[in-house]
């Protein structure tokens, strides 16, 4: 069965609840961009790509049940404007990922494209929305099986493949199934390795404060039946010591909320700190991300903002009840693990410097760093349109 965080027909959109993840399996109905808001702001959907997504779509779905029930305006510059606020408030849920915003642009300009005769109609205005925003579905799952194809190749020829062929793998947070419309970037890769042959151990981190890790990758990596061992965040420096047939890790693949023009990235809490550790052993460190995710407006990581998120999320854990034998899934608990009273620091994610990374992993090929040290992320769009 393959995993699907988000379920889309016309006029339908259902989003896996992450938060319930992995002890239950919820879909809630997302019926309006003011579902959808919500939806990204708990964090019940996250993960760059499946942002962007889920919000492109929720808008889809209540364009088209507006005009189910003839409500639609009968002028297309009426619904442009529509469609443009909606838009614009969907970008306020959440700051640091690019896509939304990318996506949220190239929608306006699909919305633009069809609305410039002035007697075009609200229906046709709205049709080319859905259609612009049904295509970001599809082309992310292409996109990130080509990520995962590209990186695989990568990973297999300039890293140490161990006897068998094989390669043992880390990443952090989760950027599958469930961060995606599909497959995944980072854990993309992973697949990719594990498909064809080459993937000997994954170890994903368990991702404080959120537990992206342990919650999700080790859901996905469990489902897929890929060999994977769960760690701590500050296991991860140890690991990288080890020099077992399993254990050696030949390379860290992480995603990105958002590439900056000089390779700079922005990505999980946590993703910095293995950079550096990486960079001391002597590991290779790859950032996996679609173009979407590059953000050429934005010069280097000092430009990126970073969401902080509540202290909550730092000091109180969520989960079953366990009595010592089974899980009590009827009985989710949230319980204290901090003293209380004691400030918090919680930022969702972290800059890595170009610097650390040796390779930017795209659908389009893998970029690394010329004779001068540094990204050029510009040729990556150099032929698009
Ligand atoms: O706060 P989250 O869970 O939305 O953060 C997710 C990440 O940092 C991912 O690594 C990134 O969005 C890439 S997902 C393909």
């Amino acid at each position: 069965m393959v995993l699907q965080a988000i379920k889309y027909t016309r006029g339908s959109l259902q989003i896996l609840d992450q938060l319930k993840l992995p002890h239950a399996e919820v879909y809630d109905d997302i019926r309006t961009s003011t579902d959808a808001w919500h939806a990204i702001k708990e964090m019940r959907t996250r993960g760059a790509p499946a942002i962007a997504i889920v919000a492109a779509l929720a808008l889809a779905v209540e364009l088209e049940n507006i005009a189910t029930k003839g409500e639609l305006s009968q002028f297309g510059e009426e619904v442009k404007v529509f469609i443009e606020e909606k838009l614009e408030y969907l970008v306020t849920s959440r700051p640091t990922a690019v896509n939304l915003a990318d996506a949220a642009r190239k929608l306006k300009k699909a919305v633009e494209e069809a609305a410039k005769d002035d007697s075009v109609s609200g229906e046709a205005v709205k049709e080319a929305y859905i259609k612009a925003a049904e295509k970001m579905l599809v082309d992310d799952v292409q996109d990130n099986e080509a990520i995962g194809k590209h990186g695989a190749e990568w990973v297999v020829k300039n890293t140490e493949v161990g006897k068998s062929g094989q390669v043992s793998m880390l990443t952090h947070c989760n950027t599958g199934s469930l961060a995606t419309a599909g497959y995944g970037t980072a854990l993309g890769v992973i697949r990719s390795l594990h498909s064809n042959g080459s993937l000997k151990h994954a170890f994903c981190t368990e991702t404080r404060p959120y537990n992206q890790g342990s919650r999700l990758t080790a859901f996905e990596l469990v489902h897929d039946n890929i060999p994977a061992t769960l760690v701590t965040d500050s296991m991860a420096a140890a690991l990288l010591r080890l020099k077992g047939p399993s254990e050696r890790i030949a390379a860290i693949v992480v995603g990105a909320d958002r590439v900056a023009a000089n390779g700079d990235t922005a990505n999980k809490i946590g993703t910095y700190s293995l950079a550096i550790a990486a960079k001391h052993h002597g590991v290779k460190f790859l950032v996996a991300a679609p173009r979407t995710t590059i953000d050429l407006d934005t010069q280097s990581g000092e430009g990126i903002v970073i969401e902080e998120r509540p202290g909550k999320e730092v000091t109180m854990i969520k989960g079953p009840r366990h009595d010592g034998a089974s899980l009590d899934l009827q009985n989710v608990e949230t319980v204290s693990i901090a003293a209380n009273g004691i400030g918090v620091w919680n930022p969702a994610f972290d800059v890595t410097p170009a610097e650390l990374i040796d390779g930017i992993i795209t659908e389009v090929g893998v970029v690394e760093k010329g004779s001068d040290g540094g990204f050029n992320l510009q040729r990556l769009f150099d032929d698009t349109p």
